[in-house]
């Protein structure tokens, strides 16, 4: 049965992605960027998506890692309180709740991937408030909160592992850091696993929506020379001698076997890194916003 869902933050690049990937999955999609709805203006929400009343709403906004150390405040306001007035909507009309949190809710001094019933233990304003939201989220009768990491395969080349695979095409000397550790996420994966949740039955949640294993970013520029069959070279720098005001997990690799229990199996971010480099580089359209005006059609 094809779904009412409305999309916040559909401008953003994990937005824009998903409202692709759950029309092409046959869905109705409300997609509404940051001048349709501003999730900060709580009456706003409750009004806007009470009247277009959807069966999911997916957030994918975001105050981002160095803005929330310099802006707590705003901070809280998207990553916390916006979430809770969404989810507070949720409840009202009954619908879904799909929001993304992060691996900065943990403080990354494990030595094995994280799983959903570790506890988190934030070490910046950023992690603080998404786990807050994280908390919000759960006040939604049917949720998910995905968490998720270094996502890549924009088509706009806009995060870390994009912005790589262009340098490493082009035979630029790539640094990368041998003492941080991540397990990527490929956002069209991230994208067909909140479909799959959406059109399913599995319980409400916290996953970690992540490709399967983990690597340093050394080892995955490594990696995308090799696949690329680049001459770059890749220089292993060190995370401690970068001079930085927030603090980011070192260890931040997540299990993504919760999710492939239920099926929904995420494969290798090798296999992942090896679909992004075949896809087409650009010629994605921007996702039309769909305004403030009823994308659906009322029963
Ligand atoms: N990128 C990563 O590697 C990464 C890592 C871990 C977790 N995540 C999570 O993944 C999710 C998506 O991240 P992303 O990288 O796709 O983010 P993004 O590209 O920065 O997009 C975020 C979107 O949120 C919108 N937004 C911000 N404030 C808003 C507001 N008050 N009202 C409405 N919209 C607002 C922005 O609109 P404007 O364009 O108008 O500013 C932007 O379009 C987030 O929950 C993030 O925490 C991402």
């Amino acid at each position: 049965m094809p779904l009412r869902i409305l999309v916040a933050g559909a401008g953003g690049q994990l937005g824009g992605l998903l409202v692709r990937e759950l029309r092409r999955g046959g869905h109705e999609v409300a997609a509404l960027t940051r001048a349709a709805l501003d999730v900060t203006r709580r009456e706003q929400v409750l009004e806007r998506v009470g009247k277009l009343r959807p069966q999911a709403v997916v957030n994918a906004t975001v105050f981002g890692v160095e803005e929330s150390e310099e802006d707590p405040k705003t901070a809280l306001a998207v990553n916390a309180f916006a979430v809770r007035s969404l989810a507070e909507v949720c409840r009202s009309s009954d619908a879904t709740f799909v929001h993304f949190s992060s691996d900065f809710v943990f403080d990354g001094a494990a030595t094995s991937p994280y799983r959903e019933t570790d506890r988190p233990n934030p070490g910046s304003v950023y992690g603080a408030t998404k786990l807050l939201g994280e908390v919000y989220a759960q006040g939604a009768p049917r949720h998910f909160v995905l968490r998720v990491e270094s996502l890549f395969g924009n088509p706009e080349g806009k995060s870390t592992i994009d912005r790589m695979c262009v340098d490493i095409r082009a035979g630029r000397t790539v640094s990368a850091f041998y003492d941080r550790t991540v397990s990527p996420a490929y956002m069209a994966d991230v994208a067909a696993a909140t479909r799959r949740l959406l059109e399913g039955k599995a319980a409400s949640g916290v996953y970690h929506c992540v490709n399967a294993g983990f690597t340093t970013w050394h080892e995955l520029a490594m990696e995308l020379t090799r696949q690329i069959g680049s001459p770059s070279s890749v220089v292993p720098v060190s995370a401690d001698g970068i001079a930085s005001k927030v603090f980011r997990p070192k260890f931040a690799a997540l299990s993504n076997e919760k999710l492939a229990n239920l099926g929904i199996e995420l494969p290798s971010w090798q296999n992942a890194l090896s679909r992004a480099l075949a896809a087409p580089p650009s010629g994605a359209t921007p996702i039309p916003s769909s305004g403030v005006r009823p994308a659906f059609p009322r029963s």
